[in-house]
């Protein structure tokens, strides 16, 4: 871990290093026989089950694909699906890892930047969060609108400008018709990305609430930063699977997140089966 420079810590960055790492790890892809996928889906912990929506799908553990990071997480599967999904081709990331698992930005999102390299229009990322909005009980589903970055780290490569919010709005209007058109409700808000792995402390809820953020939690917003610097488009979504702390009674625990996700699996993977074509018909 940590073997091709952390851009939060002291180890410079080698832009040789994280980019081969990449075309080792696309060149594995390319071996297995993940091409031609039009749409790249990230599942987060506990919504792993979209990979059965998925047709003629063939499962690849990370396990044997060479420089493909490995989650310890409980609730993250550890393998690649490629198939179909409403007759586009699709790869589904069926669990990812985590900065506070000690992976360095880069390892965080070079599977990202391999599916860019893969000819990928459009990343769709999901994640579990806590929710700033007691209007918003769990299992509730929220677009990302844009991002707040408090992780402390960037996997962006010097002279990689970045792109403002790299949520895409045309994307993020094919999710909401996806909504509508599967009845499933889709709120719409600002995540922020903390590094954890401790959930928040009631003050830091507060604060983050004070300036504009309506759910939090620990992913997403290095691989929408470096999946946007790839070139892809991106859409991502959040399943608040509690309301954060201090908003909600008891101490909160990632047994009851992976829970309350299995909560709104149903809801989850209708919307997500109703988007794929969208967002494949409004990529190039
Ligand atoms: N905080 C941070 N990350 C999370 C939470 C939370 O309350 N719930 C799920 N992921």
């Amino acid at each position: 871990m940590l073997d091709d420079g952390d851009c939060g810590g002291g180890v410079p960055v080698s832009t040789t290093a994280v980019q081969d790492s990449v075309e080792r790890l696309t060149s594995s892809l390319r071996a297995h026989g993940v091409e031609g996928a039009r749409v790249a889906l990230v599942l987060g912990s506990g919504l792993g089950d979209f990979v059965d929506r998925v047709r003629g799908a063939r499962a690849i553990p990370y396990a044997s694909i060479d420089g493909m990071p490995q989650s310890s997480v409980p609730g993250h599967a550890g393998k690649l699906v490629v198939g179909d999904v409403g007759g586009v081709r699709v790869v589904v990331q069926q669990g990812r890892v985590h900065l506070y698992e000690g992976w360095s930005a880069h390892e965080v999102t070079r599977a990202v930047r391999a599916f860019g390299r893969l000819g990928v229009h459009a990343l769709v990322l999901t994640n579990a969060a806590g929710g700033m909005k007691r209007a918003w009980p769990p299992p509730t589903l929220m677009r990302i609108t844009d991002h707040v970055n408090l992780q402390g780290r960037t996997p962006l490569l010097p002279g990689e400008a970045g792109s403002g919010n790299p949520y895409d709005a045309e994307l993020g209007a094919a999710l909401d018709e996806a909504a509508r058109a599967s009845k499933v409700p889709l709120e719409r808000g600002v995540y922020v990305g903390v590094l954890g792995p401790s959930y928040e402390t009631p003050a830091e809820i507060r604060y983050l609430t004070a300036f504009g953020a309506d759910a939090v939690g620990m992913s997403t917003v290095c691989e929408a930063q470096a999946g946007r610097a790839a070139g892809m488009r991106v859409a991502a979504i959040s399943c608040i699977t509690n309301l954060a702390a201090g908003l909600s009674p008891g101490p909160l625990n990632h047994a009851e997140v992976v829970e309350v996700g299995k909560q709104a699996s149903q809801r989850f993977c209708d919307l997500l089966e109703a988007a794929v074509p969208r967002l494949s018909a409004r990529v190039a």
